[in-house]
C-alpha cells in the first residue's frame, strides 16, 4: 500500500518493494510521527488551509490511532512503505477522505526531519537523566571508600591515590558526557516542518505555530539544510560513542581488578557469570559486554558518517539509513548505563588488598626525593639516590620506610628521622590530594 502510484504503469517489483521500506524500523517513531502530524493540521487550519471540523476529524482520528496503538490494538505491520504511509492509509480508513487532506502542504522529507528531531532528542534526554542516575552512584561509591590504594601509570605502581580519587576521575569523564549531550540538545532544537520536499509551499503555512505546539526553539533558517541536516544525529552518536569509550575503559580496570592477580575489588554474582565447564570461575561477562558494545556504538557513529559523506543537497533516500545505526546506538548506551550503574552500587571494594598493594610498589620513592630536595639536594640528584634505594631495597625485598636511619645516611647524609612521617603513604597522599580539591 502506497502514497504514490499516479505516474507508474507497470507495479513495483515485490523484491524493490521489501528493499525500499523502512517500517520494519521506523515503527518506533509512531509517537512523534502522530504528534508532528497534529501540530501540522492544526497549523493547516489555523492559516484556514483546512475547515475547523476537517482539522478536528483528523486530530481525533490521529489521537485514537495514537491509543489503540499504546493499548496494543493497532500492531504496526503489513507491506507498507514506512511510518508515515502506515498513519495516512490507516487514518484514511478511520475517518474517510478527509484524511487525504493531512498531507496538504507537507512531504515524507519534512516529516521523517520532524520525526527523528523529536525523538533523538527525547532519547537523549532519557540518555542524561541515566548519566545523571550513574553520576549519583560515583558519589557515594566513592565517599563509601576512600580508602589509599595504588595509583598507575604505564600500569606500574606509580604514587598513592584514593579509591574515591579514581572513581571520581570517571565523574568528571561523564560529567563532560552529560554537557557534550546538551550541547547537542540544543544546537539541533529547530524545527524543520515546513520546509516540504525542500523547497517549502505556496501555501501560506505558519512555521511559528508548528515551532511553539512541538516544543521547538526556533524554525529552521535554510529548506534545503533542513531537510536534508543530520549533523543532529551524528553529534549524538558522537556523545554516545565517548560515553562507551569511557564506560569501556572503567570496564577494563574493574575486569583487571577482579582478577586474582589485583584482587582489589568484587564484581557482585548479580553481574558476573559462570563457566559451563570450571565449576569455580566468576567471570566478568557484564563488564566485558559494556567494553565489548563499545566497538558497536562506534561502528555506528562510522556508518552514519560515511552513508552522509557523499550525498548532494537535497533529500536523497540514503538518509534512511540513519535509523537503525542511531537506534542501535541509543539502545546500547541506555543499556550499558543502566548496567554499569547496578554494578557500581553492588560492587565491593576491597580496602586491605588495595592498601597491601600500596606497600609493595615503592610508592613513596618521589616523595622521597622531594625529602631530600627540601633538606638541600637539586631533584636531578635526588632522584639517583633514591634510585639507588630502590634497587637496594629490591634485593632486600623491603621497602624504603622500613630501612633504618642508619641505612639511609649510607645514601645520604641528609636523612634524618622525620624522613618516616614525611614519606609515611597517608601523609604524602594529603599533600597532594589537597591541591587538586
Ligand atoms: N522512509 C523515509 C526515510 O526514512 C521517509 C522519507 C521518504 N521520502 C521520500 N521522498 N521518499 O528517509
Amino acid at each position: 500500500m502506497k502514497l504514490w502510484g499516479g505516474r507508474f504503469i507497470d507495479k513495483e517489483s515485490k523484491l524493490m518493494e521489501d528493499f525500499n521500506s523502512s517500517l520494519s524500523f521506523d515503527k518506533r517513531l509512531y509517537y512523534e510521527d502522530i504528534i508532528g502530524s497534529i501540530a501540522h493540521v492544526k497549523m493547516l487550519s489555523k492559516c484556514s488551509i483546512l475547515t475547523n471540523d476537517e482539522s478536528i476529524t483528523i486530530v481525533n482520528g490521529l489521537n485514537s490511532i495514537l491509543s489503540d496503538i499504546q493499548e496494543g490494538k493497532l500492531i504496526i505491520e503489513g507491506d507498507y512503505e514506512d511510518i508515515h504511509s502506515f498513519m495516512e492509509i490507516q487514518l484514511t480508513k478511520l475517518v474517510g477522505d478527509v484524511g487525504k487532506k493531512l498531507h496538504t502542504a507537507r512531504s515524507r522529507n519534512d516529516q521523517v526531519a520532524v520525526d527523528m528531531r523529536l525523538y533523538s532528542k527525547r532519547k537523549a534526554g532519557e540518555v542524561i537523566d541515566n548519566l545523571d542516575d550513574i553520576l549519583n552512584t560515583i558519589i557515594k561509591l566513592g565517599n563509601d571508600n576512600a580508602f589509599i590504594m595504588p595509583g598507575y601509570t604505564h600500569m606500574q605502581r606509580a604514587q598513592v591515590v584514593t579509591f574515591k580519587q579514581h572513581i571520581m576521575a570517571y565523574y568528571n569523564m561523564l560529567s563532560r558526557d552529560k554537557k557534550r549531550l546538551l550541547s547537542a540538545s540544543e544546537i539541533m532544537d529547530e524545527n524543520p516542518l515546513g520546509c516540504c520536499a525542500l523547497a517549502g509551499t505556496t501555501y501560506d503555512t505558519d512555521r511559528g505555530f508548528t515551532t511553539t505546539e512541538l516544543g521547538f526553539k526556533k524554525p529552521v533558517d535554510n529548506f534545503m539544510d533542513g531537510v536534508s541536516d543530520r549533523d543532529y544525529l551524528l553529534e549524538l552518536l558522537s556523545g554516545f560513542s565517548i560515553i562507551m569509550m569511557h564506560l569501556s575503559r572503567l570496564s577494563e580496570e574493574f575486569i583487571l581488578w577482579s582478577t586474582k592477580e589485583f584482587d582489589f575489588i568484587e564484581i557482585s554474582d548479580q553481574f558476573s557469570t559462570g563457566s559451563s565447564i570450571m565449576p569455580q570461575k566468576r567471570n566478568p561477562d557484564a563488564a566485558e559486554l559494556i567494553r565489548g558494545k563499545t566497538g558497536r556504538v562506534y561502528g555506528d557513529l562510522m556508518g552514519l558518517l560515511t552513508t552522509m559523506k557523499g550525498i548532494p543537497l537535497a533529500y536523497n533516500k540514503d538518509m534512511q539509513e540513519d535509523k537503525e545505526p542511531f537506534f542501535d546506538a541509543v539502545d546500547t548506551v541506555l543499556s550499558c548505563i543502566k548496567v554499569m550503574n547496578e554494578m557500581l552500587r553492588s560492587l565491593k571494594v576491597k580496602k586491605d588488598n588495595m592498601r597491601a598493594a600500596v606497600k609493595r610498589g615503592f610508592l613513596n620513592a618521589t616523595e622521597a626525593a622531594d625529602y631530600l630536595v627540601k633538606n638541600g639536594m637539586a631533584f636531578r640528584d635526588a632522584h639517583a639516590v633514591i634510585g639507588t634505594i630502590v634497587i637496594h631495597c629490591e634485593k632486600k625485598h623491603t621497602a624504603i620506610e622500613d630501612l633504618t636511619l642508619v641505612e639511609l645516611k649510607g645514601f645520604s647524609e641528609l636523612f634524618n628521622e622525620d624522613v618516616y612521617e614525611f614519606i609515611d603513604y597517608e601523609n604524602t597522599l594529603s599533600r597532594g590530594i589537597k591541591k587538586e580539591m
